[in-house]
């Protein structure tokens, strides 16, 4: 490399979109456990916002100016001296920490074992969309839901980002899947290989859905708080957003789980195997470039994407 500096889209302080600027930053210098990745493409995923305004401060420790975007695809440009299973001009895909600078920039370093080599039936665009996502679906449905073949999972928000991987993920476990969205998503979650579909702004689920043995609750609130009555004894709420209620799962007789996302890059190995065989496939709502990240935002937050928002960092 010539130049020690990238582009890169920064914060130096919390707020709404504009306290995104794209600027020159140094180039990341790999740990010896590092791979250095020159990013093709780095997905827009609603925590990104959810950092920007500051919301995390309490849960993610976070030094500013900081680069957000924690889901990459791109090409290995060096390898740290303690790292194997990849080398220099690899397609890789990771979740990184979330701790660390993410990937709204020309290069990231990420921990070796957060990657996985990229889906090869896929472009970098369609790579980058999945890996927080698709780990987000695996490690509450298969890690913490113990999804088996018959079973019948909610799956809300079927349209979003996490929810349309999860849909897929369900099927191919064999479970039989009800999906929530509203009407404008019906043809994609059947697409997608849903059984039921259930249009939320017409129909309180809880009216039509009964004896699941697993919720997927994307959404919160009182979402989550209506999702209860769904579950058959010994049934279990699988929450991404706020953490159930233990008093509330054991006065049911039902479990419960909240789940915050762990890289994986052995998980994320499964899901390309998964992706290459036919079974899973990434939905883009909208591909940006990075300069455009304040826009990206602004459709995120707007909280009605249909799949991911990916920014094309280099061609
Ligand atoms: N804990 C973790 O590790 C973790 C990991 C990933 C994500 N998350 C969180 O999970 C949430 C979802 O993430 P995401 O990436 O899937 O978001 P997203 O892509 O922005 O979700 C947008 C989708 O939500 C649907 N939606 C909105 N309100 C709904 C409702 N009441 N019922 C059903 N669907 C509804 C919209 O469908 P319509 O347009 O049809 O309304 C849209 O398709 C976010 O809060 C995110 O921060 C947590």
């Amino acid at each position: 490399m010539t130049t020690s500096t990238m582009k890169a889209v920064r914060i130096h302080a919390y707020g709404g979109p504009e306290v995104l600027h794209y600027e020159d930053v140094p180039i990341p210098s790999p740990n010896p456990d590092d791979l250095l990745i020159r990013v093709r493409a780095a997905a827009v995923n609603p925590v990104d916002w959810k950092i920007r305004e500051g919301y995390l401060q309490g849960f993610l420790k976070h030094e500013l100016p900081l680069i957000l975007g924690w889901d990459v695809s791109g090409e290995v440009v060096a390898a740290g001296s303690e790292v194997t299973g990849f080398k220099v001009g690899d397609e890789v895909y990771a979740r990184p920490d979330i701790e660390r600078d993410g990937a709204y920039a020309e290069y990231i370093a990420v921990k070796a074992g957060d990657a996985a080599h990229k889906p090869a039936t896929l472009d970098h665009v369609h790579a980058a969309a999945v890996p927080l996502t698709a780990l987000t679906a695996w490690q509450s449905l298969i890690d913490a839901a113990r999804l088996q073949a018959g079973q019948t999972v909610l799956i809300h928000a079927a349209a979003g980002g996490v929810g349309s991987l999860a849909v897929q993920l369900a099927k191919a476990r064999g479970a039989r899947v009800i999906a929530t969205a509203s009407a404008v998503n019906i043809g994609l979650a059947m697409e997608l290989g849903a059984d039921q579909f259930i249009d939320y702004t017409k129909t309180r689920f809880e009216d039509v859905v009964e004896d699941v043995d697993a919720v997927f609750d994307t959404i919160g609130g009182d979402t989550q708080e209506r999702s209860w009555q769904v579950l058959k004894p010994g049934g279990i709420l699988v929450s991404v957003v706020n953490p159930p209620s233990k008093e509330t799962a054991a006065a049911r007789g039902v479990r419960s789980a909240f789940v915050f996302i762990q890289p994986s890059g052995e998980q994320l190995a499964a899901i390309a195997r998964l992706i290459d065989d036919g079974r899973m496939k990434p939905i883009i709502h909208a591909v940006l470039p990075l300069t455009e990240a304040r826009q990206a935002h602004v459709i995120s937050q707007g909280g009605h994407a249909r799949g991911k928002i990916v920014l094309r960092i280099v061609d």
